[in-house]
């Protein structure tokens, strides 16, 4: 496991041709209960987009499966026409049936279809970076070629449909593998200060300037809980959530959170973490929680 440094790293990092502040926004939690269906409070979730960009937010993450398509609409709704500077990032590779199901949509025609929802729901005439979300396993990245729907993700990158290509779920031999058909920008996984498989590849990508975007940076449906982070958190006059993201920021360089919330307290909490230093003693605690 890396051991975390008391390294202050720049608080932006190039996504693609752009460089975004390392704290964004993941925008799943704007769609229903479930991920599924319409927000109970729309004008909510628009102020908290709206909240996000006027705090420095240029990084979204985002998927038309969310909803379907009511996360875009909402992003569409709050901030278009879009700033310059913003760069926003979505994903294809599922769909949702119409329980709210997750299915793997991997056919050309489903993977095609997926980035003309995006473009058409955000309001987009090129999307600055699109996920490939890889589902071979339920659980996490699992082996298996991605060539074939990466190669449709190219071609319509040739196209000038996308800007810049990313995977989600993959393991490192996919994104070696990728790379041979596309440059790949970001990685998406499941990480976190309790889940870190991805150690090693965080160190790899950062050398080669890709950017890690790990999802459930908070736990996600399982928010973290651990008797040390709430200890070190205390001590530093934060809360755990904050804690949590701002050790992720520490972690490397390459490192962009993109933590949910569909709460105006939170979002502020959550961007305010961007300033939090640590100790050493206090990041040792901190890098010992998932040992
Ligand atoms: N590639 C993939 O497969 C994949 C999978 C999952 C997610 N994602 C992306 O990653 C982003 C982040 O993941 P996520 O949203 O699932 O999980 P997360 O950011 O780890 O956690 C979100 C949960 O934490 C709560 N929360 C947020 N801030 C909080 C705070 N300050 N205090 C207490 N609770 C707080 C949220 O509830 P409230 O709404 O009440 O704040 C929500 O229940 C998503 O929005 C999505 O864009 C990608």
């Amino acid at each position: 496991m890396s051991k975390v440094n008391n390294t202050t790293h720049p608080s932006t990092f190039k996504l693609g041709d752009k460089a975004v502040n390392r704290m964004g926004y993941g925008a799943m939690q704007l769609a229903g209960p479930g991920v599924f269906g319409p927000p109970k409070d729309r004008a909510t979730a628009v102020a908290v987009l709206r909240e996000a960009i006027e705090q420095g937010v240029n990084h979204i993450d985002t998927s038309d499966f969310y909803g379907p398509h009511v996360t875009n609409e909402i992003i569409r709704e709050a901030l278009h026409p879009y700033r310059d500077d913003l760069v926003i990032v979505t994903k294809i590779g599922a769909r949702r049936d119409d329980k709210g199901a997750w299915l793997p949509a991997f056919s050309a025609k489903e993977l095609r279809q997926a980035v003309h929802d995006n473009l058409r729901n955000l309001g987009l005439d090129v999307i600055d970076a699109v996920n490939l979300r890889a589902m071979f396993d339920t659980h996490g990245p699992a082996e298996g070629s991605l060539e074939e729907p990466l190669s449709v993700l190219a071609e319509l990158r040739r196209q000038g449909l996308v800007r810049h290509i990313g995977l989600s779920n993959v393991t490192r031999k996919q994104v070696q593998d990728g790379q041979k058909i596309a440059p790949i920008v970001c990685v998406q996984n499941n990480y976190n200060l309790v889940h870190r498989a991805d150690d090693a590849l965080i160190d790899d990508l950062a050398k080669d300037g890709i950017a890690y975007v790990p999802f459930f940076p908070l736990g996600g449906f399982s928010p973290l809980q651990s008797a040390t982070l709430s200890e070190v958190a205390a001590s530093i006059g934060a809360t755990p959530m904050q804690t949590a993201l701002a050790w992720l920021l520490h972690r490397a360089p390459n490192m962009l959170a993109i933590p949910g919330t569909s709460s105006l307290a939170h979002l502020r909490e959550n961007l305010a973490a961007a300033k939090l230093r640590f100790s050493d003693p206090d990041l040792a605690k901190l890098n010992g929680i998932a040992s």
